[in-house]
């Protein structure tokens, strides 16, 4: 099985191969190919890589490459984990919006929009060639906006599934609290990507005994603490939200903390300097702890899982994926993607059905969702008033000022990557 990941020269990139080495049995990866175009760094982290195959022992082999039609060649998978602009954009994103008094974040809001904005098109782009040279393959995007740059793959036909490592994250918390194994522990987890909330936490599978009233009652103060959100709030719920929905049920406290603070893009730049600077050690052979303070924990193993049950070859038989909604969450356009549980296969993902969503996330859920298709209207086909549209969609901006303001700064720090502006 021939493997490509697009943005191989990612700091993340360790990650990603220590979890392919320990995890072989169930993806038996003969090529890995690590694509990237900053030659520089992709050498280091090839190096690393390598070491980490070769310590474990690992058959398969590690090439690495600046060219997209050569890496993409005859791969059985292709995992996009690219970041266009870099953390210099993302470091944009996040700050810009809060000169308006909305949050700055990389895909929340105002700067998930910039990120849309600049992605799209190169992913397409990516996609279009991929499937020239490969039309059988599968497309595994990490590339945020996961919910915005899946929707634009699967409405341009491609084979693709969108993923993200919030919901493997909480399956393994709540197993670490409950002692218990993590696969014995089914999420049943709705919502759109970054905008989600654990309904239930099931053991043994979907159909499973639901403990999450047990959890929050034994374990509620620490569950709150985690996410930073108020006990009473999360009992009012009666759900766990994922620490995004901060930045809705606290917005502006998380506006006034990030205005007296160095931005997340700043502290990743940092991080990424002295990742590089390690994984340039040739006695380095395993992923160094210091990566474990970036945001992707278990982010291996959900990749792992999903390629292996796209390639046929086992896995999770259920995963939380993001996909089109197909009547799924009878609220929303067939088209719009959702992040909840799917059967994954060979077909692709087909999504569990879920229970009657509670209003008070359906109507965040709904709206986000117009936001979206908005912001992949102004990603396809550019123009001021697209994104003008998109942002005053969004229920974090709404009004007529903010959304005039957020527009000319969004195009104006975006320019360089915008092909319209
Ligand atoms: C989590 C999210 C990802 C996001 C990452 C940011 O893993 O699910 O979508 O890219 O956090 O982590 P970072 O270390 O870059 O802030
Ligand atoms: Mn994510």
């Amino acid at each position: 099985m021939k493997l490509t990941v697009v943005g191989g020269g990612s700091t993340y990139t360790p990650e990603l191969v220590d979890g392919f080495a320990r995890l072989r049995d169930t993806l038996p990866i003969e090529e890995l190919v690590l694509m990237d175009p900053a030659e520089d760094r992709l050498a280091l982290v090839g190096g690393l890589s390598r070491r980490i195959f070769d310590r474990q022992a690992h058959p398969g082999r590690i090439t690495t490459t600046t060219d997209l039609d050569r890496a993409v060649d005859g791969a059985d998978a292709v995992l996009l984990q690219l970041r266009v602009g870099g953390q210099a954009a993302r470091e944009q994103d996040e700050t810009w919006p809060l000169e308006c008094g909305c949050v700055g974040q990389e895909t929340t809001g105002a700067g998930g929009l910039a990120k849309a904005l600049r992605t799209v098109p190169v992913v397409l782009d990516i996609a279009d060639r991929v499937r020239r040279r490969n039309p059988h393959a599968w497309i595994i995007d990490f590339t945020n906006p996961v919910g915005i740059v899946t929707r634009a793959l699967l409405q341009a036909g491609h084979k693709a599934v969108g993923l993200c490592n919030v919901a493997i994250g909480l399956q393994r918390k709540f197993a670490a609290l409950l002692s218990v194994e993590a696969a014995e522990i089914h999420l049943d987890h709705v919502g759109l990507n970054h905008l989600t909330w654990e309904t239930a936490v099931r053991l043994g599978g979907p159909e499973g005994e639901d403990v999450l009233p047990h959890l929050l009652g034994e374990y509620g103060d620490a569950i709150a603490a985690d996410l930073r959100l108020p006990r009473p709030l999360l009992d009012t719920l009666g759900v766990v939200p994922s620490y995004y929905l901060r930045y809705y049920y606290a917005h502006d406290d998380v506006v006034r903390e990030l205005r007296t603070k160095p931005s997340r893009a700043a502290e990743v730049a940092e991080m990424e300097r002295r990742l590089l600077a390690l994984y340039a050690d040739p006695a380095l052979d395993e992923k160094p702890e210091l990566l474990a303070q970036r945001g992707g924990a278990f982010y291996s193993e959900a990749a792992v899982d999903l390629a292996a049950a796209l390639l046929g070859g086992g896995g999770t038989p259920y995963q939380v994926v993001n996909t089109y909604n197909r009547g799924t969450l009878p609220f929303l356009p067939d088209d719009a993607v959702i992040e909840v549980q799917a059967a994954v296969g060979a077909k692709g993902a087909s999504p569990l059905p879920v229970q009657p969503v509670n209003p008070l996330h359906a109507g965040l859920i709904a709206n986000v969702t117009a936001y979206e298709d908005l912001a992949l209207q102004a990603a396809l086909h550019g123009g001021r008033d697209r994104v003008f549209r998109a942002l005053l969609s969004h229920p974090l901006i709404g009004q007529y000022a903010y959304a005039e303001t957020l527009t000319d700064r969004l195009i104006a720090h975006n320019r360089e990557h915008l092909a319209w502006a």
